[in-house]
């Protein structure tokens, strides 16, 4: 029998993810090579600290800090770049490119601040860059919208992105678990960033929907352009009004195609219970991708953490292989010259309904006034519900959650701000979107 061919691979960087790229890549090499119809050796593991201890099995030599070794080798072709952040990730990402290696990565921080740069280079070189695990953690989101729909215009991408806060809105919501314990959880399990403060604030969530948006749509967006709000002030007693109402909260990425451009925004959102977006649970992401000829398209998997995203990550390195991430890569043109095919839709003009929570004076009047506020500026109310059972029985002060038909953006917000200031107004209170099949 005639010996399989190697493809010489390596990976550089091991923490939680690449610890789990060494696990399929050594343990399972049979799958890949069955796949590839090649094995993928891993001739180098390149990281910071070797001394620390690895939950993979890795034979001995393979790992060092050397990265001038592995960039020196020619032979290796294919390098898995499993460094979060954007220095020295940006850094040694050139390097690879520059020294011949086609890349995956998972770190869609990167992509999305440092895309347009990376993609140029690896282009002038003749190199790839492979990142299906950049969005979504295990679900094949890059490549169905790259691939499998590319006959059709996509019309609007509705996602949960961030395993993260869905692990811990999950969990408050159902184990009753506070905030902050529920984030801890979510950094044990390895689902968090090592600073986690983007994945709530919902700016990891924004850097997915600007990669999303340009694959999908062709638009060149920043992810700072987008506006985001995150789960980091969301209230047990919101998620508990909500639940009462009917709603899930999820921290939902929003593109959505009009005539006046596109809609793009990352929300804390209510969505009908019994939806399948409202269903999604723990660190699991989905994405709802409606195509002008296949309709509505629901993916549904693992988001974050070790397994789920080195299965992605090992896909790709199976693909650029076999060359057929080369050709994907070729085609795309990502990031590239040429110009967006869409505009970006001023945020202010687009419309939800929204729920909306004050904490108010229990007395006569308040309504009225904030009634007055909201009729003002054009918004239309479709329900108000009074919890007296969460009053305050020292100051008064009791919630008031109103919700309203479909209003712009822009009027809810200066309605908001100018509620607040009433004298009967004691707190911030809260504003949200509410998914409907028609906003
Ligand atoms: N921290 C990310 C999340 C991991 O929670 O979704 C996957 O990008």
């Amino acid at each position: 029998m005639t010996p399989m061919e190697k493809t010489l691979v390596a990976l550089v960087g091991m923490g939680t993810v690449g610890t789990g790229v060494a696990r399929l890549l050594l343990d399972h090499g049979d799958r890949t090579a069955r796949h590839a119809g090649r094995t993928l050796w891993v001739q180098h593991i390149i990281v910071k600290d070797p001394t620390k201890t690895r939950d993979a099995d890795i034979p001995t030599g393979l790992i060092s800090t050397d990265l001038t070794r592995l960039l020196q080798d020619s032979e290796v072709k294919v390098v898995a770049h499993l460094l979060g952040g954007l220095e020295p990730a940006r850094t040694i990402m050139l390097q690879l490119l520059e020294s011949g290696k086609d890349v995956v990565t998972a770190n869609k921080a990167l992509l999305a601040e440092h895309g347009p740069e990376l993609f140029d280079r690896a282009r002038q070189l003749g190199r790839t860059i492979a990142f299906e695990a950049s969005v979504g953690g295990g679900i094949p989101i890059i490549a169905n919208i790259s691939q499998c729909l590319a006959a059709n215009q996509i019309l609007s991408l509705q996602g949960i992105l961030n395993g993260t806060s869905n692990f811990i809105i999950t969990n408050m919501q159902e184990q009753g678990i506070r905030y902050e314990a529920a984030l801890q959880e979510a950094q044990r399990l390895g689902y968090a960033e090592a600073d986690p403060t983007f994945d709530v604030d919902g700016s990891d969530a924004a850097q997915k929907l600007a990669i999303l948006a340009h694959l999908a749509f062709g638009a060149r967006v920043h992810w700072r352009q987008i506006p985001r709000r995150g789960i980091d002030h969301i209230q047990s007693h919101d998620l508990r009004y909500a639940s009462d109402m009917g709603f899930s909260l999820k921290l939902l990425a929003m593109a959505r195609l009009h005539a006046a451009g596109l809609e793009l925004h990352v929300s804390p959102t209510l969505i009908p219970k019994g939806t399948p977006l409202a269903e999604v649970r723990s660190n699991f992401n989905a994405i709802n991708v409606v195509g002008d000829a296949v309709g509505p398209v629901f993916f549904h998997g693992q988001g974050a953490g070790q397994m789920p995203t080195a299965s992605a990550v090992v896909a790709d390195m199976i693909d650029v292989a076999v060359g057929r991430a080369a050709i994907t890569f070729g085609n795309l043109k990502l990031w590239s010259k040429q110009p967006p095919r869409v505009d970006l839709r001023d945020h202010a003009h687009t419309k939800s309904k929204f729920y909306f929570r004050f904490d108010v004076a229990d007395q006569p009047g308040v309504l009225a006034q904030i009634a007055g506020i909201l009729g003002r500026h054009q918004i239309s109310i479709a329900s108000v519900h009074q919890y007296d059972r969460d009053k305050d029985l020292t100051t008064g002060t009791v919630p008031l959650v109103i919700v309203t038909h479909s209003a712009l953006e822009h009027h809810t917000g200066l309605a908001q701000r100018e509620i607040q200031n009433l004298e009967v107004v004691r707190t911030q209170g809260e504003r949200l979107r509410i998914l409907t099949t028609e906003n």
